[in-house]
């Protein structure tokens, strides 16, 4: 018998990603994303993932590529799960699309808003096509729902 898994082990470590314009929450559209900025959630989010005994990693950039690249590398670094706000690439970015299906590690897509309750654009998501499931909605509450799914997993 080896002494040496042959299994990766799990790690607790889940990705949160944030695409363009979400640096701005806080003071972009209060009326429809609230008053909690990207660190807010951050610290929302640590709390937590502390509580839970996972790790989050947190990050936010305005370019798609960004995003490809980070869903790549929590794959590599064995990510428990990545939670995905995409923001407007959410409804136009298959390079997201085909991100998150070349990936094994579960994406699981959310929205502070309710894209269904907005405008028509909104409607259809890239990434709900090929994430394991999607929370829409609730503000700060919906990544922290998203938290609890990617404890389960
Ligand atoms: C969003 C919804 C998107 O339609 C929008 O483009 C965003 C934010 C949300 O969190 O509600 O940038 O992803």
């Amino acid at each position: 018998m080896s002494l040496i898994p042959t299994n990766p082990v799990p790690k607790n470590l889940v990705y949160v990603l944030n695409g363009p314009n979400l640096n701005l929450l806080g003071t972009r559209e209060p009326e429809i994303y609230g008053h909690d900025t990207l660190d807010d959630i951050a610290g929302q989010l640590e709390d937590r993932a502390r509580e839970l005994g996972l790790e989050i990693d947190m990050r936010q950039s305005n370019h798609e590529g960004h995003l490809v690249d980070w869903l790549h590398e929590a794959q590599a670094q064995a990510a428990r799960a990545v939670i995905l706000n995409a923001g407007a690439f959410t409804h136009t970015s298959i390079a997201i699309h085909d991100a998150i299906k070349s990936v094994r590690t579960p994406v699981i897509e959310v929205h502070l808003s309710s894209p269904h309750a907005r405008e028509e654009f909104r409607h259809h998501s890239y990434v709900g096509r090929a994430a394991r499931g999607t929370i829409a909605g609730f503000g700060a509450l919906s990544y922290l729902l998203a938290l609890e799914a990617a404890a389960r997993f």
